[in-house]
């Protein structure tokens, strides 16, 4: 539906800011009230900044400092910067979950790209499902991007040693309840372990997703792990400003960019990184975006012939800073070496091998070379099928416990989590240490936004017992910087339908992570049986919650709505005056 005289030849931002008459008037005169001058607007590049900076996503809170350092990249380069607000993600206060918001973000930023005057993006993110967000609504708008991600924190200090994000905080709060570290203690800990700008300082889901923007060719090669307030971080912006501005002379798009080949390289990088397991939903997720074969199996099949390399906590030691100093992510790709498609494409417009070519590992205790891994390949995601479990389920098998990967017990099962805490420090508990916690109707449409509760604590008579896992099943998520023997995004979820809502307690469930099975010892004409119960029928409700629960995906295929798959692409919507 264009309009006669909108200028299609030239660049996008020309069917604004290009043309004559009353419209053209009204595009730059308005813009003139910023201060702004004629020749910003005069048919160099416009390149849109999207900033997910908030005061209520703490992780992203320095952002706007970063999209002055954009900014100034732009103008070098002879563009004109304009950076934009979507909404954030804060994961640490959003409720019910900030995942109930991630394809909500994507919309915002999708439709922000497609409706302004812009010709190329730079993303600024940071918390785990912004960076997610933000890639899959660029990605189905397909203008030139690059992503710039915020940095992680400098290492938490607690008390003279390192304390890291998350991982920390569990395992304090497990000594608080098992009655080895002291409610004073616990709460001096807090303010050691956010002490600067960033996200966190984990191999958790931030961490994760930046480096697999990195490996996907999506950001400047080494930028992932720099610390937040690391000057460098600032330097890295401003060159992801100048790049954008030659990438939209190039017309180089996320589509000529990503292809299989990135998506392997990424899933393997995250399996050498010991990368989060809420990877697995999100480039599930970027990967229907970018119209790119990507299936859960490809998770297990791709990451089994990969070694962890890299010693960060949760499965490790270590933390981002550490890992920035040591090389970040151009190291681990020079050291995954021919398992990696050196030849894919990156934003830089030389390939993922070209970028890393020169790259040094500075400190081979942290990132690890292939000969002397932390873990043998094939240690990293699991994926389960069986009977609980038909259309998959992960564990991550380098933060699980060694003598639960094969397992049988006693299932007790929760319909909420609500539930589970309720129950949980209850001296009548009926648990020993081989019982299978269950809780269900925490998958995308039950909760809805499959929350992190994965990681159930242990039962309080069990933890002071000395017992430190158990294995645990759920169809919702857990923190990237969780451990534990934890079945997660079992599929499909109990709240659609999937056989996870049969099991009972008592029933006895088997895991096989060797054999890649996860199974209830329940006959199928009993379960049958049960499964012909009156089923719970909830399709009332309004608003954005409604509009989720009617349109997300299982797990197994990213969670993103049903409408929102593939590239929309970029054409110059209809004007309205
Ligand atoms: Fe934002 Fe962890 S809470 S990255
Ligand atoms: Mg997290």
């Amino acid at each position: 539906m264009m309009h006669p005289d909108d200028d299609v030849s030239g660049r996008r931002s020309a069917a604004w800011f290009g043309l004559d008459g009353k419209l053209g008037f009204v595009h730059r005169s308005k813009m003139y009230n910023q201060g702004y001058s004629s020749p910003m607007f005069d048919g160099r590049p416009v390149i849109g900044i999207c900033n997910s900076w908030s005061d209520l996503a703490p992780c992203n809170a320095h952002l706007r400092q970063v999209a002055e350092a954009v900014k100034r990249g732009v103008l070098m380069a002879g563009g004109t910067p304009l950076e934009f607000p979507t909404i954030s993600l804060g994961e640490t206060l959003m409720r019910p979950s900030a995942m109930l918001f991630r394809n909500l973000m994507a919309m915002d930023v999708e439709e922000s790209l497609r409706a302004n005057p812009l010709d190329g993006v730079v993303l600024l993110g940071g918390c785990d499902k912004t960076v997610p967000a933000q890639l899959m609504g660029a990605l189905s708008a397909d203008l030139p991007t690059v992503m710039v991600t915020g940095g992680p924190m400098l290492n938490g200090k607690f008390r003279g040693r390192d304390a890291g994000s998350g991982t920390h905080v569990w395992r304090f709060s497990e000594e608080v309840r098992a009655g080895r570290m002291s409610t004073a203690d616990f709460a001096e800990a807090e303010a050691c372990l956010s002490r600067s700008a960033g996200h966190c300082t984990t191999m958790g889901t931030a961490s994760t997703m930046a480096c697999l923007a990195e490996a996907l060719g999506l950001s400047l090669p080494g930028s992932a792990a720099i610390p937040a307030v690391d000057a460098r971080r600032h330097r890295i912006a401003e060159h992801a400003g100048s790049r954008i501005v030659s990438m939209v002379e190039e017309c180089l798009a996320p589509s000529s960019v990503l292809d299989r080949r990135s998506f392997e390289n990424a899933v393997r990088v995250s399996a050498a990184i010991g990368g989060s397991t809420n990877a697995v939903v999100h480039l599930l997720a970027i990967a229907g975006r970018a119209e790119v074969e990507l299936s859960l199996d490809d998770f297990d099949a791709l990451a089994a012939e990969v070694p962890l390399l890299v010693d960060l906590l949760p499965s490790g030691r270590f933390l981002m800073e550490e890992f920035a100093y040591a090389g970040g992510v151009p190291a681990v790709v020079r050291e995954l070496g021919d398992l990696l498609h050196a030849d894919a494409a990156t934003i830089t417009g030389r390939s993922l091998g070209e970028n890393c070519a020169g790259a040094e590992n500075w400190n081979r205790e942290v990132i690890r070379c292939r000969a002397e891994p932390l873990r043998e390949p094939g240690a990293h995601t699991a994926v389960l099928r069986g009977n609980l479990a038909p259309d998959g389920a992960v564990i991550k098998v380098s933060a699980a416990s060694e003598e639960l990967l094969r397992h049988t017990g006693t299932a007790l099962v929760f319909d909420t989590i609500e539930e589970y805490h309720e129950q949980a420090d209850s001296p009548d508990l009926p648990v020993d240490a081989a019982t299978v916690l269950v809780v269900r109707n925490a998958g995308p449409s039950g909760y809805p936004g499959m929350p992190e509760i994965g990681n159930l604590a242990i039962p309080k008579k069990l933890l002071e017992a000395g017992v430190r896992d158990m294995v645990r099943i759920t169809d919702g998520r857990m923190s990237g910087t969780s451990y534990g023997t934890v079945v997660l995004h079992v599929a499909p979820e109990s709240a659609v339908g999937g056989p996870l809502a049969l099991l009972r307690t008592g029933d006895r469930v088997t895991l096989d992570v060797p054999a890649r099975r996860i199974d209830m010892d329940v006959p199928d004409d009993e379960l049958r049986r049960r499964a012909s119960g009156p089923a719970k029928a909830d399709d009332t409700g309004s608003g954005y919650a409604w509009l989720y629960r009617e349109h997300v995906r299982q797990a197994d295929t990213g969670a993103d709505f049903d409408f929102l798959a593939g590239r929309r692409g970029h054409a110059v919507p209809r004007r309205h005056l």
